[in-house]
């Protein structure tokens, strides 16, 4: 199939790109050139979406599909959509399953209520405090343009796997590398559901080939690992001889450290996230969706990282993870307590 990737050089768009010419199709990319680079063996367009002016270096070509692996502006999305709706039949756009408005209960399937997004909503995608509604426009920019036979919407959950541009598991494989007592959050047993980018890749490029339409929530059909689990997984595949500490979340909160921010992937129980790491993926895994055993992603971003593989983050993302002098002050406050 002739491919046409919308940016292609981060994270999920780089693997897909990846991916695609690993399967024999040709790629072009459009980018505007500022991050990352262009894979070897595509052709690279150059371009900016957020202008009708940037667009120029799609006039005139044929594509069989589209793949938006990361709009953030509806706006930017609508214009590209609306540009190439009549030279490619098929556009796959990677969305969030942060369009849904609640995560009270488990098994949020794709008919769930999300935030109203806006198509034509412009804006900076460095504002990443809307994701949600803002991700909710761009795919109605594309069902708009092609209909929802003609076009996938992935909503992926959290994505994880070699060149991760957001970050959480590589902080931990390098906090975990480092060794010694590791603060380890809340209950080990606690239940996470991440999906690998090239689970993700997979996925869009078998449903673009074989032109199958719709929304899916793209995440493992049941929760893959626990936070205990993981830090074991980051433990092993580190060859370190780090020992996590589990600390109560009572705790944590009394030493000011900050959920998610801080020690990542760490959400608090609660009754607004208890369904936050169980959304449903039955529909997607009908349709295709294979999960790689969670342990893989972790072994294999580590020998990236290793490799001298680096998290470029997005702007507007903020940086994750606890400072070394904090995480000593509060394992010192945890020996400190007194006997319960
Ligand atoms: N990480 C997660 O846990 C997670 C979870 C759910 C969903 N997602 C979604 O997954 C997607 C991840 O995307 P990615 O960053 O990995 O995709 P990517 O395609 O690998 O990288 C983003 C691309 O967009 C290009 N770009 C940015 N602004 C542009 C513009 N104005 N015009 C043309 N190209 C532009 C960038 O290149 P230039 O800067 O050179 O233009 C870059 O190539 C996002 O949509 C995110 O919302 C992520």
């Amino acid at each position: 199939m002739r491919l046409l990737v919308i940016g292609g050089t981060s994270f999920v768009g780089r693997t897909i790109v990846s991916d695609a010419l690993g399967r024999g199709h040709e790629v072009t990319t459009f980018n505007r050139g500022l991050t990352g680079k262009d894979i070897e063996g595509v052709e690279a367009l150059r371009g900016d979406r957020s202008t009708d002016e940037g667009l120029q270096q799609l006039a005139g070509r044929a594509f069989d599909a589209v793949i938006d692996p990361g709009g953030l502006v509806p706006a930017h999305v609508l214009r590209t959509a609306r540009a190439l709706a009549e030279s490619a039949p098929f556009y796959a756009f990677v969305s969030t399953t942060a369009v849904y408005q609640a995560w009270n209960t488990a098994g949020t399937d794709e008919s769930a209520a999300t935030w109203p997004g806006v198509a034509d909503e412009d804006g900076d995608p460095a504002d990443l405090a809307r994701l949600g509604v803002r991700k909710r426009g761009c795919e109605l920019a594309v069902e708009q343009n092609y209909g929802l036979d003609a076009c996938l919407v992935a909503r992926a959950g959290l994505i994880v796997g070699p060149h991760d541009n957001v970050g959480q598991l590589p902080w931990w494989l390098t906090r975990i590398a480092k060794g010694g007592r590791v603060l380890a959050p809340g209950d080990p047993a606690r239940r996470l559901q991440l999906i690998d980018v090239r689970d993700v890749s997979t996925f869009v490029l078998d449903q673009v080939e074989a032109r199958a339409g719709g929304i899916h929530n793209v995440v493992p059909d049941e929760p893959n690992t626990t936070m205990g689990r993981l830090l074991d997984d980051c433990v092993r595949a580190t060859g370190s001889n780090a020992v996590p500490v589990w600390m109560d979340e009572g705790f944590l909160f009394s030493q000011g450290v900050q959920p998610w921010a801080e020690l990542p992937l760490w959400l608090p129980d609660g009754p607004d996230t208890a369904g936050f790491w169980a959304v449903s993926g039955a529909g997607a895994k009908a349709a295709g969706l294979r999960t790689r055993p969670f342990g893989e992603s972790v072994r294999d971003t580590w020998e990236w990282l290793r490799s001298g593989g680096e998290v470029q983050t997005t702007p507007g993302a903020l940086p994750f993870g606890l400072s070394s002098e904090k995480e000593q002050q509060v394992l010192a406050a945890w020996d400190a307590r007194p006997a319960a």
